[in-house]
């Protein structure tokens, strides 16, 4: 027999990057659930907006997941004005895209800290958090990207794998603790994000709404793995048993080489320009350090220093 659905009436939801996007439509499919849900998003007005727009008991508040105060302040106010916090959705990222040795350190860094950086303070905030209660559930946005490589998005597909690999790595260290973990793949979604690419033959452009009901599926029923259309379970399995030279050439021939690699710009102007100015903004302030410097033991009490060992490798 099935195991009932979970209820999600009345669950604190955080939702980070929800200001619009598949953030937006996932915090409307969970307010359609009855959860109680909290946008954050680096742009605080749309957050704020999104969340009116919604309405529901939405609330929308400042957050940049790259700067770990900014997450746990952000976090504190979901837990003082919504109640503990059950699920948190690791959504916010970037795709700037383009070929790997023209891509500027900057652009590099900005994605690491955003799709990486953040999502391991997030976590981390969060399952402090949910560890002394016994409960709780995190849902990572990775993306196909994070199984396949796609020429033009290295960095990102980079960004994306370790979210899977963390995601793994977390499965595992919290089997028994009562909190589940999902990691949600999606092909090409029809946001700004997803503008302005080629679609592969055979995979249907995916709506945010269907990856908004997958998380939604998700959370009802602890699914780790959520593949965004369900058809690419078959295609990831499919080319994990095939030799890399024929699983390659079948990605040509559905055109996966070109996905990332021959973007239409003008499609895609407004999110290359939202990208120039995030890139630009951050290289200029960078992030505050992570963790306070904690102010120096005075001489006497500090410990004698250990002999120095030999490098291990
Ligand atoms: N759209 C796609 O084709 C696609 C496919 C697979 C996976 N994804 C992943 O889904 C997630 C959402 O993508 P989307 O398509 O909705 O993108 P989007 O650009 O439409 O929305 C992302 C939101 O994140 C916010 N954000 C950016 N930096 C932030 C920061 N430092 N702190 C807080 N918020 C920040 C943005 O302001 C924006 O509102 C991303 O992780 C993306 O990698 C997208």
């Amino acid at each position: 027999m099935a195991k009932p659905l979970r209820s999600l009436a009345g669950q604190v939801v955080a939702i980070t990057g929800g200001g619009r996007g598949i953030g937006r439509a996932t915090a409307a499919a969970l307010l359609a659930h009855g959860a109680r849900v909290a946008i954050g998003d680096i742009e605080s007005e749309l957050a704020e907006r999104t969340a009116r727009e919604l309405g529901g008991g939405a609330i929308g508040l400042p957050l940049d997941v790259t700067d770990r105060a900014s997450f746990a302040a952000f976090l504190d106010q979901v837990e003082d004005r919504l109640g503990p916090l059950e699920v948190l959705i690791n959504n916010a990222g970037i795709m700037p895209i383009g070929p790997f040795v023209e891509e500027t350190d900057a652009c590099a860094d900005r994605m690491i800290d955003i799709n990486l950086r953040g999502l391991i303070y997030g976590s981390k905030l969060a399952l402090e958090r949910f560890l002394p209660r016994q409960r709780g559930h995190l849902v990572q946005i990775a993306s196909a990207a994070g199984k396949f490589g796609f020429s033009g998005g290295a960095t990102y597909c980079a960004t994306k794998h370790a979210v899977v690999g963390l995601s793994e790595s977390l499965r595992q260290e919290l089997r028994g603790t009562g909190i589940g973990v999902s990691v949600v793949m999606p092909t090409v979604v029809n946001t700004e994000l997803g503008s302005g690419l080629v679609m592969t033959r055979g995979f249907k452009p995916v709506e945010p709404d269907d990856v908004a009901n997958a998380i939604v599926e998700a959370l009802q029923t602890g699914r780790f793995e959520v593949y965004v259309p369900k058809s690419l379970t078959g295609m990831v399995r499919f080319v994990a048993l095939t030799p890399r030279s024929a699983a390659e050439a079948i990605s040509r021939w559905i055109r996966g080489d070109q996905v990332l690699a021959r973007p239409d710009h003008v499609a895609r102007a407004a999110y290359e320009a939202r990208m120039e100015e995030t890139i630009a903004r951050a290289a200029k302030e960078p992030p505050a350090p992570a963790l306070p410097v904690e102010p120096a033991a005075p001489a006497a009490e500090q410990p004698a220093p250990e002999p120095q060992k030999a490098p291990v490798s």
